[in-house]
């Protein structure tokens, strides 16, 4: 029964808001659902933050933090900048929000050769991932505890070959909290001053996957590789996130697509193999 009640929060409320749900009494559930938005609100932020004061909580994870080797540290970040600081000239992959970080870590043992960098704006969450990285048999993968909204001061036009955004927080409701989705037309601005070539999007909310190729197509953003339920559509080398994991368990379908922006929307662009600098389009 709890898990029916989790189900249909997540579609109401946002994918965090049921996570710290499923930390608290159980009687708050059904009283969510049915009560308007402004109660779900004060109920949800009361729920987030009882799972947050749990998760600091995690006596391992400021020693984690501050030690693991995985995580980039700001002053190098300025000091040398991202391609510099992988020490080799392969492509970087960057991932928004990584959670746990299943994906990152299984994507980088699977390919040597990519530089990954997954990052994520909660320290105990990124904390968890960097801690499994090495059992996982990760390679070049390197952490960066970052919110999206400031990742125009960090990385430089041509620095990202690849973004992935899996299972980004739907922010249902409200126009307000549309602009939180990693989808919305602010996200995508940000992703053209990078110069980033392809976004590779997952989610298994049905209304964000409608928001998101609506706010592609805004932008004249190329869609291609679309898929409706991914576990069935035959994609061979798909790497299951957390989230992913548990939903399609529970019977989700999930929904994928690839997305590139225009070449005249991008600052800088070299359609080859990496090898340094952006080209300047001539
Ligand atoms: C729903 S979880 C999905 C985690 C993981 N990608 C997966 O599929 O299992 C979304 C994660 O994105 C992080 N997140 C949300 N908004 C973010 C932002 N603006 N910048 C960085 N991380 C963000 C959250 O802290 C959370 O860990």
């Amino acid at each position: 029964m709890a898990d029916v009640y989790y189900s249909v929060l997540r579609k109401y409320l946002t994918a965090e808001y049921a996570e710290g749900a499923k930390h608290c009494k159980l009687y708050f559930a059904p009283f969510a659902v049915i009560l308007p938005s402004f109660f779900c609100d004060i109920l949800a932020l009361t729920i987030i933050s009882e799972e947050k004061m749990r998760a600091r909580k995690k006596k391992w994870a400021p020693g984690e933090l501050a030690n693991n080797p995985r995580i980039i540290r700001d002053a190098e970040v300025h000091a040398k900048g991202f391609k510099k600081y992988f020490d080799n000239t392969n492509p970087i992959y960057l991932e928004i929000g990584c959670g746990k970080g299943r994906f990152a870590a299984e994507s980088s043992r699977q390919n040597p050769n990519i530089n990954y960098i997954a990052m994520e704006r909660e320290p105990v969450i990124l904390a968890a991932a960097a801690r499994q990285a090495e059992e996982r048999g990760a390679h070049a993968l390197a952490f960066l505890l970052l919110d999206a909204d400031v990742l125009l001061d960090y990385f430089r036009p041509g620095d990202i070959r690849r973004l992935y955004i899996n299972f980004c927080d739907p922010w249902p409701g409200k126009k307000k909290r549309a602009k939180r989705r990693l989808t919305h037309e602010k996200y995508l601005i940000m992703y053209e001053k990078l110069d980033i070539p392809e976004l590779h999007f997952k989610t298994d909310n049905r209304p964000l996957f409608e928001f998101s190729l609506e706010s592609f197509s805004a932008r004249d953003w190329r869609i291609k590789n679309v898929s409706l339920d991914l576990h069935q559509s035959g994609m061979e080398d798909n790497i299951k996130t957390e989230y992913e994991e548990k939903f399609s368990g529970q019977g989700f379908p999930i929904y994928r697509l690839e997305a590139a922006p225009p070449k005249s929307k991008r600052v800088f662009y070299d359609d080859g193999l990496d090898t340094g600098d952006p080209i300047p389009p001539t």
